[in-house]
């Protein structure tokens, strides 16, 4: 949540800021603001609403300075609004700063602070570490931080500047991530690599606890004790196209378009020779969890039926924020499986710290390189789908299915339960995903019309048994998030056990069928929803007799433990469609960040 950046450069900060937060606005997008120094004292502009309030501000009552930060928020504490925006200055206005996190302790902080005389203008935790550094600071920034970040308990990225110091900028972070760019015409921190792809792809990933320390000429880092501390560059291999809508109306439908690319490319990587995963004995396991948060849990869904099913090893499935409280029972033989789009879902990264403090082995399947789960894990493997920039997940949710497909595979072949017949047979189903999601990508106008009938309905069901009850959970959490109608997901069997009461007279069913033994179970729950008065879109690889309750979107034949790959393009795109003609913000959702790095 709330994306962060900060140039110190030889050229006005404010367009190079304000273009950066452009590319952050998915970590949180209720207001914006930003503060460079103008050679005097520091010019503050913050705005509430979407950036493009901050972007007018700053074209009408323009402000300037090579030095400054800049800060897209997703509030946590105080009411979005122009005050509560960042950066925040500390009384004296001599202390700037930007976070993204939550000061735990700020209560105590703030009231230690007030005793002292010190007012508050605003209602964040975040205010805090502006009157804290301000109060600590006797002309030495860097000892300033340190004593700060010492007092400060919660999470936390910071960028901060000081007034007497006025050309360098500071940053550093505590279970948030915080990159570090270096180019020819200054420096960067920021949130995240797509926010200064434009300007570098020279990038550092700051460590918890590092401070580093930027002017436009240099960048230093030191621990806490103000040690120099040795970092190696590292280059970005994302282009900056692929952080552009390149002509699509959002990211989203960008995103969905892209997937025969990623799948292509996540298997090419995944099969590129070697070990899938050197030095990880799946057979040292009696037990696999999966855990993790949103569609990364709802692809660990899918991965339970099909790494069950392929290797007949027992896989749990764990919502990362209920593992890391329920004195999960996992040891040495447990291999614990984290999957993680940003690598810094806050419940995610203390479900593995967890798994480890237990003894299990961790695996992690993640996107963003550098990020926490993806260093901090015992073994990684990448989904290759470059940035993805829309809230809703969409190409890397399915280049997640791709390497659980991959990893059951390999697994089953290690275990024994598969040979290598069965194993070139699998793995050529999964080499033809690509083709088949750009068959159904083809068939884009039947989904599209379908989807501009359905944007009426206050509540949508999705159904689907075995891995079709998987991919289920994942239509249905894309078409709440996106288009905000109300909607739930059963395992069809289940429906007779309470929501069936809910089917009336044009409810819509969407029900997936692409398990051919278990077509004729699902389709009795079709017939039962549809004698309620319900419309059924049945979406599978088998026709059925379509009328005016019953449609049919048709998918290419697929082996079935893969299909969740092939409904799933199906289900985003119905999504994508419904909230599209409903005119709604597709690709920043009401009340969601794409990063959930707080709890
Ligand atoms: C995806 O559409 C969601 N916005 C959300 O559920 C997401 O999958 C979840 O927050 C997990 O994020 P992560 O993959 O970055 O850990
Ligand atoms: N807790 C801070 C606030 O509410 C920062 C939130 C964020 O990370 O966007 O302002």
């Amino acid at each position: 949540m709330c994306g962060i950046i900060g140039f110190a450069g030889r050229e006005n900060a404010v367009p190079i800021i304000v273009e950066g937060l452009k590319r952050l606005e998915y970590r949180g997008y209720d207001s914006a603001g930003i503060a460079v120094y103008d050679g005097a004292k520091f010019a503050v502009t913050k705005k509430k609403g979407r950036l493009a309030e901050l972007a007018n501000e700053v074209d009408t009552n323009p402000i300037s300075g090579n030095t400054g930060i800049g800060h897209t928020r997703w509030a946590t504490h105080g009411e979005p609004s122009d005050i509560n925006s960042h950066p925040h200055l500390g009384s004296g206005s001599r202390i700037a700063i930007v976070h993204n996190g939550i000061i735990e302790n700020y209560k105590q902080l703030k009231e230690w602070l007030e005793g002292k005389g010190i007012k508050f203008v605003s209602q964040t935790d975040s205010e805090v570490i502006a009157q804290l550094a301000e109060h600590y600071y006797d002309g030495d920034l860097i000892d300033t931080v340190v004593k700060v970040t010492a007092a400060l308990e919660g999470s936390y990225a910071l960028g901060i500047m000081c007034l007497d110091e006025p050309n360098i900028m500071v940053a550093t972070k505590k279970d948030n991530p915080l990159i570090v760019g270096i180019s020819s015409k200054g420096n960067f921190i920021a949130s995240d690599v797509p926010a200064i792809l434009s300007h570098t792809n020279q990038v550092y990933y700051l460590d918890d606890k590092e401070i580093a320390i930027l002017t436009n000429e240099e960048v230093k880092f030191l621990n806490m004790d103000k040690e120099h501390v040795e970092k190696s560059v590292e280059t970005i291999s994302w282009s900056l196209d692929s952080a552009e809508k390149g002509g699509y109306a959002h990211f989203m439908l960008k995103e969905i378009m892209e997937q025969p690319k990623v799948l292509r490319e996540t298997i090419q990587a995944a099969l590129a020779g070697g070990d899938l995963i050197e030095g990880l004995d799946i057979s040292a396991f009696n037990k696999i969890v999966i855990t993790a948060c949103g569609s990364a849990y709802n692809a660990g869904v899918v991965g339970k039926y099909v790494i069950e099913r392929l290797c007949r090893v027992s896989v749990e499935v764990e919502l990362a924020s209920e593992f890391r409280y329920k004195d999960p029972i996992v040891d040495d033989k447990t291999l614990v499986i984290l999957i993680s789009q940003s690598g810094e879902t806050a419940d995610t990264i203390a479900a593995m710290r967890e798994a480890k403090a237990r003894g299990a082995s961790t695996l992690a399947i993640v996107n963003v390189v550098g990020s926490t789960i993806a260093k901090e894990a015992d073994h990684t493997i990448y989904t290759s789908a470059g940035p993805e920039i829309a809230v809703a997940t969409t190409k890397v949710f399915s280049a997640q299915l791709i390497l659980l497909y991959i990893l059951a595979v390999d697994f089953a072949v290690k275990l024994g339960k598969l040979d290598i017949e069965g194993k070139e047979r699998l793995l050529a189903e999964i080499g033809a995903l690509p083709d088949k999601v750009n068959e159904i990508l083809e068939s884009i106008d039947d989904i599209q019309k379908y989807a501009s009938q359905c944007i009426g309905y206050k509540s949508i069901f999705f159904i689907g048994r075995n891995v079709d009850y998987a991919i289920a959970l994942e239509g249905s959490l894309k078409l709440k998030e996106i288009s905000y109608i109300h909607s739930e997901a059963y395992a069809g069997g289940e429906l007779k056990h309470g929501p069936i009461a809910l089917i009336e007279d044009n409810t819509l069913v969407v029900a997936i069928s692409c398990c051919p033994g278990l077509k004729p179970k699902i389709f009795s729950n079709v017939e039962q929803v549809i004698s309620r008065g319900a419309k059924v879109l049945f979406v599978g690889t088998d026709s059925v007799d379509e009328d005016d309750k019953l449609s049919l979107i048709k998918l290419p034949m697929v082996e079935e433990l893969f299909s969740p790959s092939l409904s799933v393009i199906v289900l985003q795109l119905f999504s994508y469609y419904v909230a599209a003609n409903k005119g709604l913000d597709i690709d920043k959702p009401r009340n969601l960040a794409k990063s959930v790095t707080v709890e």
